[in-house]
């Protein structure tokens, strides 16, 4: 914290070495240090500057994933940081608690960017982390699980593989940077911070047991209620907070089933529809410390009301566009009134899966079809996974920040097509 009271942190990114399997050395990018990044953590009110040094030998950006907060600190595809520079947005943190994670956004190269390696989680915690019985100390029963696939050449450098439509899946999966890794429990509850940072595989997370667990929070902060399930999917760039129970010695594996995409079986199959993935193995200690028994309740989520949407947007998804029209830097395609609720309806219209992603603000899924949400989308999100042929209605309110010149960004969150232009661009005035 400087003496200003602002928390300050410091990125710099640069081409490394990582050795991911025994004596193979692979070419990555990481902030400060060769894969990945720190996990920068600030408390809700609080300022915050982040300082981002480039070393790279190409332009990046560093965007805020979930993060509420003015369009120029975003991070989006217009705040680039040349070779040899530095870019220092500060803002201050004013949302409820929740897993964020930051990751470039150069227009046209996020995928290469995310997946030579640049990523990392950014928590924002409540003034009383314990509240609600929740595990909270960081590397002890708070543990972040960053998941990627990867896929190598026989040389051991990263590839992209080039199966079915959604982008690459790759066949190893890392956590954190790690393969085949491991985490040793020391307490009877952990609470996962799960991020999905894959590109474009889906995951439906579960454990080889069958033992169920508690998803405590999505995207953009904590459910009204813990919902007791078996599994949980992700689609690339959403996140879920579980808090497991586990007994002295027991080992069991994260794993990833084959995820329900919506998809025709066949077309499913080309994109990782029938994939299971070893994620994580819980390695319990002989003896655990107690943890407190989980809240039964959390807090009420204030509902956005449909009546007082100022405004009903569609979004049709369809030949790798949105609403026929391809990312253009200089285009702005939606302007939004500040301090207003609006709709924006969401429609899949290819044969495969996309998700979609709002900067800027957190969302409530109001209907699927029609259909109130499920348990699992009925807190806040950022970013959902959308069937072929579903209409997603979301509520979001546009709270503060205009800015007639420097727009946030929407888009699907599968790289590949973010990257071939599925992707817009709205204002806030
Ligand atoms: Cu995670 Cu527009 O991004
Ligand atoms: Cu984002
Ligand atoms: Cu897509």
């Amino acid at each position: 914290v400087a003496s200003d009271g602002v928390r300050e942190f410091a990125l710099l990114a640069d081409e490394g070495a990582t050795e991911f399997k025994p004596g193979v050395s692979t070419t990555t990018w990481g902030f400060n240090g060769s894969y990945l990044g720190p996990t920068l953590a600030a408390t809700i009110g609080e300022p915050v500057r982040v300082r981002v040094d480039n070393e790279l030998a190409v332009p990046t950006t560093v965007h805020w994933h979930g993060m509420h907060l003015p369009a120029e600190m975003d991070g989006g595809p217009h705040q680039v940081i040349d070779p040899g520079r530095t870019w220092s947005p500060s803002w201050t943190i004013d949302q409820e608690p929740t897993t964020l994670w930051y990751h470039p956004h150069v227009h046209g190269e996020t995928e290469e960017h995310v997946e030579m390696g640049l990523a990392g989680m950014f928590i924002l915690e409540p003034p009383d982390p314990g509240r609600f019985g929740l595990p909270h100390r960081y590397g002890v029963d708070d543990i972040p699980v960053i998941v990627q696939d990867k896929q190598f050449t026989d040389a051991g450098q990263f590839t992209l593989s080039t199966r079915g439509f959604v982008g690459s899946l790759g066949d190893t999966v890392l956590v954190n940077g790690t393969a085949a890794p491991y985490l040793d429990v020391t307490t009877e509850r952990v609470k996962l911070r799960v991020l999905n940072a894959s590109s474009a595989r889906t995951y439906r997370f579960a454990f080889d047991d069958g033992r169920s667990f508690d998803l405590v929070g999505t995207d953009g902060g904590l459910l009204e209620a813990p919902h007791r399930t078996g599994e949980v999917q992700l689609s690339p760039g959403e996140r879920a907070e579980i808090v497991v129970q586990v007994e002295a010695g027991e080992r069991p594996v994260l794993r990833s089933t084959a995820p329900d995409l919506g998809m025709p079986d066949a077309i499913a199959e080309l994109n990782g529809g029938a994939d299971t993935l070893d994620v994580l193995q819980l390695r319990a200690a002989s003896a655990l410390e107690p943890s407190e028994p989980l809240a039964d309740r959390f807090a009420d989520i204030p509902r956005l009301d449909e009546s007082d949407a100022a405004e009903e947007r569609h979004f049709e998804m369809d030949g790798l566009q949105i609403n026929g029209q391809s990312m253009q830097m200089h285009t702005v395609n939606e302007i939004v009134e500040v301090d207003t609720v609006e709709v924006w309806a969401v429609r899949n219209r290819m044969q495969f899966g996309h998700s979609f992603h709002v900067h800027d603000v957190q969302f409530q899924v109001l209907t699927i079809d029609g259909e109130p949400p499920p348990p699992e989308l009925a807190g806040w999100k950022d970013t959902i996974y959308t069937r072929p042929g579903v209409q997603y209605r979301l509520i979001m309110r546009f709270e503060d920040y205009t800015d007639p010149d420097t727009p946030y960004m929407y888009h699907c969150h599968f790289l590949a097509h973010e990257d071939a232009g599925m992707m817009g661009q709205f204002t806030v005035v």
